[in-house]
């Protein structure tokens, strides 16, 4: 042998990656694989206290709240917390100019005072089976990706239907580890949650955009709900005669606060993460995708930014807008600039060396690596043109809104109209309500001028060639007559068309130039970029589960999480700052000091409420103080999580509540591709500002003596 040869077939030996406490989220189901680790670290319960079918555990005070969050229970009574930005939008709903709870706050008093929340529903998981023989029964390594995907899904749906009769849960099947395993999840979905409380936006967003994904944070991200059911303590739609649900388990409170170096875990519903990725499409995400986002999303903020800070009432237009776009640009920021400081893409590369190694004489694995190279090389321009499609296209706020009129267009019966008619009318009225034309307009110009300057003959819609012949390249021209023509940028208009709406008025939304730029955009990526784009994905889905399989043969020592799939997960590690770059040391907690130190009356988002400045001059704290007398706001640990994490309790070693996890650090963002223990923190609100602000900021203390403090 050669020596060469021998030093690889050592290194594939080793687990390359070892695995580092922090990295992982865990099946609960099968969290007594990580048991022992788990108490090593420090924890004192046992796996069978966080998940069990046998006797109530942690597991039934998590709930997944609404469609994008997580959120847990803490009382006997269905008092339920999640983050201030989870529940944004109900916040929002229950507002008007008289009664604006994201101003001020809101705290029902007592029951009569709960809100009701159309639409709102949580979610409690009662078991997980793996299901995954029944699933792939009849699936033949021969089958085509086509007749696999079809018997899969065959087996799901008849699947589900028996065990909904059998158990009268709610079951989905949920696929794990990139299609090679399928679990079937129990659920309870609760539809009747009322709205609670909130503190004032200065506390719930403080810091807002400009500290999101950054630490130090002082934000009390966090408001208060309450699950109802029937007079079983069944699921039931809202009514005035449903009880609060009384739930197998709720969280006790622990105000002993955290050191640095403790135990801890999230137990949440994290989203979506893609661990098990070849370099290929990291450096893609990395180096292709997330700049051309971050570029126009750039473009697009600089334009809110300049109008926002001319006009107040324009600020609030385009807050909500302004966070959405912002969150998703700062995280790719952080995301692709971690993955390039921490040597990610070499890192995947050296493991791809052992594995090339180690796959050499199985012909089932051998070629997976050159074939991704392959089809991430022929990936990118149609990935590339679908992204700016998305990002630039849709961006242009009267285009996106003219999309949805196609329901209108294509309706066949009066009775598709009516429906249509009414649900664009409530579209219509939420979209004039935050519309600011002047940006709109300006926006649409920096989105097309990129598109336009970016995307190679072969890869330009319509659109772009009208800008070019019709308009000489004139950009600005174009869009001029675009807002000048279109009836989409005018409230009137809209309300005209669909007030007397009838068949023959569909021509009026053909004709229109908004529509038609629409209909350039989706027509032609349907043509040119979409069979490509989803035929080659396609193809990379089913190579990844090959991957992820081999990956799992080649390395059986090592304990493999799944890929979040927005299914219940434990992640845990340690209380711990870090050092994001060189000569910087972050500490593990902030204090109110900070929210003072913070403090601007003329920045939006530094605004300190008089009554928390109060409490803080008078030092007083109760019961709620750290140990060393003052205020503790925020902490970071090492826990791996997500999006959908969000709210998510953060416990301690005996599976006490002790905070609310709502984000990560910007420097470690990149965990959703790779973890990395010495940079990748998640940051939570101290359960005891939480209850600091319930208590003595907003004497909503009817609630305290519901919960289960453990002092
Ligand atoms: N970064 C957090 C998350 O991904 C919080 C987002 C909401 N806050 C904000 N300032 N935009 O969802
Ligand atoms: N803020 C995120 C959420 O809404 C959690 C932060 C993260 O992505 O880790 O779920």
């Amino acid at each position: 042998m050669k020596k060469s040869i021998i030093i690889l077939a050592i290194i594939a030996l080793l687990p390359l990656r070892v695995l580092v406490a922090g990295e992982g989220m865990w099946i609960p189901l099968l969290l007594s694989f990580n048991e022992l680790e788990m108490r090593q670290m420090g924890m004192r319960i046992t796996a069978d206290d966080i998940y069990s079918i046998n006797h109530s555990s942690l597991k039934d005070a998590i709930v997944k709240f609404g469609n994008g969050c997580t959120g847990e229970i803490v009382s006997e009574n269905g008092l339920l917390l999640t983050n201030h930005h989870c529940g944004y939008s109900w916040i929002q709903y229950h507002s008007s100019v008289e009664h604006d709870y994201l101003t001020d706050g809101f705290w029902a008093m007592n029951a009569g005072e709960e809100l009701p929340c159309p639409g709102l529903t949580v979610t409690i998981m009662r078991r997980m089976e793996n299901v995954t023989d029944l699933i792939l029964d009849g699936v033949g390594a021969m089958m085509s990706e086509k007749e696999r995907s079809d018997m899969v899904k065959r087996n799901s749906d008849e699947l589900k239907r028996v065990l909904e009769a059998e158990s009268g849960y709610t079951v989905s099947i949920e696929s794990f580890y990139l299609g090679n395993e399928y679990y079937a999840i129990y659920n309870e979905i609760f539809r009747d949650v009322r709205f609670v409380g909130a503190p004032n936006s200065n506390i719930g967003k403080f810091g807002g955009d400009t500290d999101n994904w950054m630490w130090p944070r002082h934000t009390g991200d966090f408001s208060v709900f309450r699950v109802y059911a029937d007079n079983e303590g069944k699921p039931a739609e809202y009514s005035k005669e449903n009880k609060p649900y009384h739930p197998d388990y709720h969280l006790t409170i622990s105000l002993k606060g955290v050191d640095e170096g403790d135990f801890s875990f999230v137990f949440g519903y994290p989203a979506r993460t893609s661990e098990y990725l070849s370099s290929y499409a990291v450096n893609q995400e990395a180096n292709l995708l997330n700049p051309i986002r971050i570029d126009l999303r750039t473009r697009i903020l600089d334009v809110y930014n300049k109008y926002q800070e001319q006009d107040p009432a324009v600020r609030i237009q385009y807050a909500s807008k302004h966070a959405g776009v912002a969150n998703g640009w700062k995280k790719w920021i952080g995301a692709t600039e971690g993955i390039n400081n921490f040597k990610g893409i070499e890192k995947k590369q050296e493991f791809e060396k052992a594995f090339t190694a180690w796959a050499a004489d199985k012909p089932q694995y051998r070629n997976i690596l050159t074939e991704f190279e392959d089809n991430y090389n022929k990936l990118e321009k149609y990935y590339t043109a679908y992204t700016y499609m998305d990002e630039a296209g849709f961006s242009i706020e009267v285009i996106d809104f003219a999309s949805q009129f196609g329901k209108l267009v294509n309706a066949a019966s009066s009775e598709q109209i009516e429906k249509a008619v009414a649900s664009l009318k409530t579209k219509s009225a939420a979209f004039f309500k935050d519309y600011y034309q002047p940006i709109d307009e300006e926006v649409a110009t920096a989105m097309l001028t990129a598109y336009r300057a970016a995307q190679p003959a072969g890869f330009r819609p319509e659109i772009l060639n009208t800008i070019d012949k019709k308009y000489k390249g004139n950009v600005e021209k174009y869009v001029a007559q675009l807002f000048g023509k279109t009836m989409f940028a005018s409230q009137d208009r809209v309300s005209e068309l669909l007030d007397n709406y009838d068949a023959k008025k569909a021509r009026l939304i053909e004709k229109d130039p908004a529509y038609q730029a629409y209909l350039s955009l989706v027509s032609f990526n349907e043509e040119n970029v979409y069979p490509e784009l989803l035929r080659i994905m396609a193809d990379n889905n089913a190579l990844l589960r090959t991957y992820m399989r081999a990956q799992m043969e080649m390395q059986p020592e090592r304990n493999f999480y799944p890929d979040a799939n927005f299914t219940l997960r434990v992640t845990y590690g340690k209380i711990g700052g870090f050092e994001p770059k060189d000569a910087m040391v972050y500490k593990h907690y902030t204090t109110l000091d900070g929210i003072m130190q913070k403090e601007n009356p003329n920045i939006y988002d530094y605004v300190v409420e008089p009554k928390l400045k109060e409490l803080y001059q008078a030092q007083d704290y109760g019961r709620y103080a750290d140990k060393d007398g003052s205020m503790h706001v925020a902490f970071c640990a090492s826990n791996h999580t997500t999006g959908g994490n969000s709210g998510s309790p953060i416990l301690n070693a005996d599976g006490h509540l002790i905070g609310l996890n709502f984000d990560r650090c910007w420097e470690g963002t990149m965990s959703d591709m790779m973890y990395d223990p010495d940079i990748c923190r998640n940051i939570s609100v101290d359960i005891r500002y939480v209850l600091f602000i319930i208590d003595k900021y907003a004497g909503a203390s009817h609630l305290i003596d519901e919960m289960t403090i453990e002092q």
